[in-house]
């Protein structure tokens, strides 16, 4: 079991390509009120959370909720790809601006993984094109995640079993 600590009041950006496991890594270890999920924010904006044209409105409500929730102090989870710098900019700098500290979780797996599990997924309908081109943004950024302003990042194999974590909330 790997140690991974987190700041207990502040940002958790979860990274990965779909299929990677995020929601499923969220759920088994933080409260249900402290994940925010950019699926869950279309679904509000839209009815759907497949809609795509419902990305801005759902990305402007999510800033909105996590922004909110680091003013109260709240550990927050940002469940979303965030495999592209300019998602995760935008993270660090609602970070930043309520002086709450900030650091990624990157869940990494063969696309061939995220390919089979996202086949076998009843919610969604991901190919391998999206996961590909999600696939060559996650490699292009992995250089440079640790100059992005991220207090840590952890980078977690997940292409198996989930992986063995235990989260430690660091005051
Ligand atoms: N899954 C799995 N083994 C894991 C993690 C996930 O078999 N170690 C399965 C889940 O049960 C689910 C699928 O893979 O059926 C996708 O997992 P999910 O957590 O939903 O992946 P996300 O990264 O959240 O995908 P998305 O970006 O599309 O929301
Ligand atoms: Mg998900």
């Amino acid at each position: 079991t790997t140690e991974v600590r987190v700041p207990a009041s502040g940002l958790v950006v979860l990274v990965g390509v779909s299929g990677s496991g995020k929601s499923s890594f969220a759920r088994e270890h933080f409260r249900p009120t402290e994940i925010v999920s950019s699926d869950a924010c279309r679904a509000m904006v839209s009815d759907d959370e497949n809609d795509q044209s419902a990305t801005p409105d759902a990305f402007e409500l999510l800033n909105h909720i996590v922004g909110t929730r680091l003013r109260r102090g709240l550990l927050t989870v940002v469940d979303a790809t965030n495999v592209q710098s300019r998602a995760r900019a935008e993270l660090v700098s609602l970070a930043r601006r309520h002086h709450a500290l900030v650091d990624a979780i990157v869940l990494e797996v063969p696309e061939t993984v995220a390919g089979a599990r996202n086949a076998g997924r009843a919610d969604r309908d991901v190919g391998m094109t999206v996961v590909r081109r999600q696939q060559r943004d996650l490699s292009r950024s992995m250089k440079r995640l640790r100059k992005e302003g991220f207090r840590r990042v952890h980078v977690l194999d997940a292409g198996g079993a989930p992986p063995r974590v235990h989260i430690v909330r660091e005051r």
